[in-house]
């Protein structure tokens, strides 16, 4: 017999070593998530998939699943907890969506819109951070850097290279790019590398790529987050 935790009522099988993220997913239950991919080793960085496990709160992209387990997805407490979150990435960073070639593809976005988000709350930081457009073929907006590790994750997991790493912490976290001048040109990042291609938000981007897909023709123009995410996400499971 399988075993199985409840979510929102609903009791769904689990696999031992699945965690509450992953049986969501097989279930087509969507979590909302920004640092989660099924590719790369949970993070646990972008607290958006906090759901609520017998009273407490954590993580379900890193918190195994396990028996008896009675967990909370959907309630207007977490809902308001997750909008939150989502605005605070908005104001920290200078997400101008309108004038970015990921609008319309862009998860955090995309996560907005499901949420249901109509305005940013809190006072913006306006943080100054510079563009590197050194690299012929990729460029990063530091702006628009959420701090998801994804990058990071990409690089080290599947391209074995170590191009990214997250410094500092609080108002002076960073993403660094490993050269000797710490420019992207400079580094062997290439442009078929998985890192090229993770990001979540328009932080990193290929030259020469944009509008191919005109604005309302793309992802989240088209279909919510949770309906894309999971048909990926178990697609890459083969289900
Ligand atoms: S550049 Fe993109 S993938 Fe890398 S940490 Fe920032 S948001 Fe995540
Ligand atoms: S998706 Fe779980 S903390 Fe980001």
């Amino acid at each position: 017999m399988s075993k199985t935790i409840t979510i929102d009522g609903k009791e769904i099988p689990y696999e031992d070593g699945q965690t509450i993220m992953d049986a969501a997913i097989a279930a087509d239950i969507y979590i909302p998530h920004l640092c989660h991919d099924p590719d790369y080793e949970p993070h646990g960085s972008c607290k958006l998939c906090t759901v609520n496990v017998n009273g407490r709160n954590c993580s379900a992209c890193t918190f195994p699943a396990l028996e008896g387990q009675n967990i909370i997805n959907q309630s207007a407490d977490l809902e308001q907890d997750r909008k939150r979150i989502t605005q605070m990435l908005f104001v920290e960073g200078n997400h101008f969506c309108p004038s970015c070639e990921k609008t319309g593809d862009c998860q955090l976005q995309g996560v907005a819109y499901y949420l249901d988000m109509h305005d940013n709350h809190f006072p913006h930081f306006f943080a100054n951070r510079e563009m590197d457009a050194s690299h012929p073929d990729i460029l990063i907006d530091h702006n628009r850097c959420i701090f998801c590790n994804l990058c990071v994750r990409a690089s080290q997991e599947k391209d074995h290279k170590n191009v990214f790493a997250i410094s500092g912490r609080g108002m002076n976290k960073h993403l660094i790019v490993n050269s000797i001048t710490g420019k992207l040109k400079d580094s062997n990042i290439h442009i078929n590398d998985h890192a090229a291609h993770i990001c979540p938000t328009g932080a990193i981007l290929i030259k020469r790529t944009g509008y191919k897909v005109p604005i309302g023709e793309r992802t989240y123009d088209k279909q919510k987050i949770d309906a894309v995410a999971l048909a990926k996400e178990n697609k890459h499971h083969g289900r």
